[in-house]
């Protein structure tokens, strides 16, 4: 490959069946444990061998992964990047190897990586939309709460970044509430459960609780109410992931609303790895369908939620 070809992402040969890798963050939450489902069903479906490796929450293992799929000559690989700038070289080592790379639910520094270039295309949700769906839910249903603490997700992860973004900017424009303090629980339920604790008893009027997924949301709940609180009642829980778990807390009304981030990955996946082949044009961006679920729907929706 010459100067110019290295421009380009790598090219997928058309296949009855690939050897593909699929570069999972972490484990620890039933989101990613849906998603890794989603690709490991579709995979096997098509009768493809899938390469998966668990990251286990460190990117310098997330990128070594990488390394380790490309020595093994896969055909692509699908990356979930944990965070925004650490993964960039692994982006990079596959695009140099030739194998091309789709992002799957998070994404990579824009300004160091580009879609349609350095890798193919980035699937996944909108997260600054997930954070103003949140924000603009509490606008109508906040009913005088006024007082905001925020879990963000992992440090350096773009749903992080993003749901916060799309939540503050949200908030400040609708005027009359304040983020009383904004803290990383790394999306982890414990984790969540400590920081809320803690910013509990440094604020103690917050009334409400935004987190950016759902496992901090179940550990918030769990340090409202050692702290003597009604979630729902005292403080507002609001949360992003829409899990089965947390769409039940809001059946209990313990949490306001979730914004769903669809984990459903494996069929868009493959099938944007086969138009790929086939040669079409892919969007640098295909964003997944989200639910919403409050008390208006969420007993109905139950069944339904992952
Ligand atoms: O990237 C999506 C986020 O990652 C989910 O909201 C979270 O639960 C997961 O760890």
């Amino acid at each position: 490959a010459g100067a110019t070809a290295m421009a380009d992402v790598p090219k997928l040969k058309q296949k009855d069946k690939y050897k593909v890798g699929f570069a999972q963050t972490e484990s620890n939450n039933p989101w990613r444990i849906a998603q890794t489902n989603s690709m490991k069903e579709t995979a096997e479906k098509l009768g493809y061998q899938l390469v998966y490796t668990d990251a286990a929450g460190s990117a310098a293992k997330q990128v070594a992964d990488v390394n380790s799929m490309i020595a093994q000559g896969v055909d692509l690989i699908f990356l979930a990047p944990r965070e925004e700038k650490p993964l960039i070289p692994a982006v990079m080592a596959a695009k140099k190897a030739g194998i091309p790379v789709i992002l799957l639910d998070r994404s990579v520094d824009p300004k160091l990586a580009k879609a349609g270039e350095d890798y193919l295309t980035f699937i996944g949700s909108d997260f600054i939309k997930e954070g103003q769906r949140v924000a603009e839910w509490l606008v109508k249903n906040a009913n005088g709460k006024t007082k905001i603490i925020e879990l963000e997700g992992t440090t350096g992860a773009s749903p992080a970044n993003d749901r916060k973004k799309g939540f503050d900017e949200a908030i400040k424009a609708a005027g009359g509430f304040e983020i009383v303090a904004s803290q990383s629980g790394d999306f982890a339920r414990d984790k969540g459960r400590q920081v809320a604790e803690a910013l509990l008893q440094a604020h103690p009027d917050a009334d409400i609780v935004y987190a950016h997924n759902d496992e901090m949301a179940i550990g918030a709940i769990s340090a409202i109410e050692a702290a003597g609180k009604v979630p729902g009642k005292d403080i507002l829980v609001l949360s992003i992931d829409g899990g089965k778990e947390a769409v039940g807390l809001v059946v209990d009304g313990k949490i306001g609303a979730v914004v769903e981030c669809n984990p459903r990955f494996g069929p868009k996946a493959f099938e944007t790895m086969a138009r790929y082949a086939k040669g079409e044009k892919i969007e640098p961006k295909l964003i997944n369908d989200d639910k919403f679920y409050d008390s208006s729907n969420a007993k109905a929706e139950l069944a339904g939620a992952y």
